[in-house]
C-alpha cells in the first residue's frame, strides 16, 4: 500500500500547517491543517465494531508517525503507535492492536499490555507507563485527533 506524503508549509500570518502531497489513498483518513494543532480526520469511524482499529499518520517534528485508533464499546481512543518499552510499533506492521482474550491493547514484541481507555500498561517490561494518548471527537460519521506537538501530549 502507497504511504501518503506530508509537507510543512508555513502559513501567511504565522504557524505551520501540515498538507498531503496527494489525496489520502489508504486507511480513509486525511490531515486537516491547523494553525493550533494538527488533526487527522478518519471517516466513517462509526462502521468500527468494538476492538477494531483504524491507523493513521501524521507528521511530527519533521518525522513521519503513525497513530491508531481503537473503537471500545461506544468510545473511540486514539494512541501513538509505540510501545513505552521501545521505540517499534505495537501491531509490527499488521494493523492489529487489540486482544478480546485479555481485553488489552498490547505490544506484539514483547507482549505489553494496555488498558483500552487509559494507555496504561499493566502487564510487561514497561508496567506502570502510559501510551501517549491523543485527544479525539466524533464529527458525524468521522473521529477527528488532535496532534499536539511533543511535550504537550497527554500520557
Ligand atoms: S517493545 Fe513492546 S513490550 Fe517490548
Amino acid at each position: 500500500m502507497a504511504r501518503a506524503r506530508w509537507r510543512s508549509v508555513r502559513r501567511e500570518g504565522g504557524g505551520l500547517a501540515i498538507r498531503p502531497e496527494r489525496p489520502w489513498d489508504g486507511w480513509g483518513a486525511s490531515l486537516i491543517t491547523s494553525t493550533i494543532m494538527p488533526q487527522v480526520r478518519i471517516s466513517n469511524v462509526r462502521e468500527l465494531a468494538h476492538g477494531e482499529t483504524r491507523k493513521y499518520t501524521f507528521e511530527r517534528t519533521g518525522e513521519l508517525r503513525e497513530g491508531f485508533l481503537l473503537r471500545y464499546g461506544d468510545t473511540f481512543v486514539a494512541y501513538l503507535n509505540e510501545c513505552r518499552h521501545w521505540r517499534v510499533d505495537l501491531d509490527a506492521g499488521e494493523g492489529r492492536f487489540f486482544s478480546a482474550k485479555l481485553n488489552r491493547i498490547y505490544c506484539r514484541t514483547h507482549g505489553a499490555c494496555y488498558v483500552p481507555l487509559t494507555g496504561e500498561c499493566d502487564f510487561g517490561p514497561c508496567a506502570g507507563e502510559r501510551l501517549e494518548q491523543f485527544d479525539v471527537h466524533l464529527e458525524g460519521e468521522d473521529a477527528i485527533v488532535n496532534i499536539p506537538e511533543l511535550g504537550h501530549a497527554r500520557k
